[in-house]
């Protein structure tokens, strides 16, 4: 049966068994071929399987494996392969099970036994976990891009709205007054652990697994740091039996992307209830949000809400990837077959998430008198009137209480603090002076939080412009 990916009749090209040579005696069926193929996905690999077939053809004709005229052949082919790829002219047969032996019996086709001789010394095995490393560390590369765009576009909105007042919450109850800014700047310390956390990563996504073969390495004379070298890899693997069966880089990628996207998650909640009528503090531009097919009067954040739903799938391939690996023996086993797709899922949910937050964010329109008619709700300065009389002496125990009270006679005449007379306010603690209504309001209170790691408006200044131009590491 042909298939959309097998076009050509199978009687007319090489059947299964036949990749295997003459060990088989009898086809798999057409179920099987397609249960174990993996070329459906691995192809967004060929890129980086012909770069490491090109070091390591580079490398067999260094050590006198390969003759001169054998490396010109498969980089000639190589060339020709590559550009069908990129016109799309490349035909994919699931006969030949994944990328990798695609790429090899093209090659052959196109330069005879040259190609026979590229995989000399190798195995898919270490090829398949090198194509990995490779295509993965240009992803983090791009995210680690990205995340820093992202921040940028978080640090430049801060600045803006540095003296920005909006209630802060604890248990979603208004809490103390904070600048927007400051509030802005704490996703922008998420996404710098999460740059952290990827370019830690990246250093052991950046060995070498080339040189294991199938798992016990090669009898032939080969020269893995030359490989490493010519593909840009810090070292190489250590252990030919760990480098083709570990995929704890891989692992380690889902959970930096998985904490990435719950970060992403939580600002996109709170995106969310900032553009509720009830709260109104932001808009999101309408290119970010859909209408509703009944209700013509709404605007409804669906990329937040989308990113949030995403995270989802992004926690699952972590915990894919985990259980795909707790029960395996060393070495190489199929089942390492699997971790692509939720790899190359986790990469692309990250990246496209990325790119529009980075758009979205730095769309935000700010509604500052919603935010500070919110602050002005709720008691926000109930702490600022309990520090000034600590400041005046009192035990903080004492104060909280008398606060407590002038809080509740405050609900109960339905007014704010910062409208009691100084004599109404002494009347809860004699401490209280004529300057007590200073404390009261909200710019007193952020600019009063002017320490390393404040609210204050000088300090979300200073905090953002760090972000906008870091200084220099070493
Ligand atoms: N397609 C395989 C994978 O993704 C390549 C390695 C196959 N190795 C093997 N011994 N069957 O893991």
């Amino acid at each position: 049966m042909s298939t959309p990916t097998d076009p050509r009749p199978q009687d007319q090209f090489a059947k299964k068994a036949e990749a295997w040579s003459a060990r088989f005696s009898e086809p798999v069926s057409d179920l099987v071929k397609r249960y174990t193929a993996s070329v459906d996905f691995d192809k967004r690999l060929a890129k980086f399987d012909i770069q490491g077939s090109l070091a390591h053809a580079e490398m067999l004709q260094s050590v006198g494996i390969l003759t001169h005229q054998d490396l010109d052949d498969i980089r000639r082919g190589m060339a020709a392969i590559e550009s069908e790829i990129d016109a799309g002219r490349f035909e994919w047969l699931l006969d030949l099970e994944d990328v990798h032996l695609n790429i090899e019996r093209r090659l052959t086709e196109l330069v005879g036994d040259a190609g026979k001789r590229l995989h000399t010394g190798r195995s898919r095995n270490d090829q398949v976990a090198t194509d990995i490393r490779l295509w993965l560390r240009a992803e983090i590369d791009t995210l680690l891009d990205l995340l820093g765009q992202l921040r940028r576009a978080l640090a430049t909105l801060a600045l803006e709205h540095a003296g920005t007042i909006m209630p802060g919450f604890t248990h979603l109850q208004v809490a103390q007054p904070v600048t927007f800014g400051h509030h802005l700047l704490a996703y922008a310390e998420m996404f710098g652990r999460d740059a952290e956390r990827l370019a830690d990563c990246r250093k052991r996504v950046n060995r070498l697994p080339l040189g294991a073969a199938a798992l016990a390495g090669t009898s032939y004379p080969i020269d893995r740091e030359r490989v490493a070298r010519t593909l840009g890899f810090d070292g190489v693997c250590r252990n030919s039996l760990d480098a083709v069966s570990d995929r704890d880089f891989a692992i380690e990628f889902c959970a930096a992307g998985a904490l990435v996207m719950t970060h992403i998650s939580r600002l996109s909640e709170e995106l969310v209830l900032w553009m509720s009528p009830r709260v109104g503090f932001i808009d999101l531009a309408d290119r970010f949000c859909t209408g509703s097919s009944i209700m013509p009067q709404k605007k409804n954040p669906d990329v937040p809400e989308l990113a949030r739903g995403k995270t989802g799938r992004v926690n699952g391939h972590l915990v894919a990837l985990l259980t795909l690996m707790k029960g395996q023996p060393l070495a190489y086993n199929k089942d390492n077959q699997e971790d692509k797709e939720g790899l190359f899922d986790t990469a692309d949910t990250v990246r496209d998430t990325l790119r529009i937050f980075i758009d979205m964010a730095a769309g935000i329109q700010v509604k500052p008198e919603a935010m500070r008619a919110a602050a002005l709700q709720g008691f926000s300065t109930a702490t600022d009137l309990a520090d000034y009389l600590v400041k005046k002496g009192v035990p903080f125990r004492d104060a909280h209480e008398a606060v407590a009270l002038a809080v509740r006679q405050c609900v109960e005449r339905n007014c704010d603090l910062a409208d009691l007379s100084v004599d109404e306010l002494r009347a809860f603690h004699p401490s209280v002076g004529d300057d007590v209504h200073g404390v009261l309001t909200l710019e007193g209170s952020v600019a009063s939080r002017s320490h390393v790691g404040g609210t204050a408006p000088e300090r979300v200044r200073e905090e953002a412009q760090r972000v906008l131009s870091p200084p220099p590491t070493r």
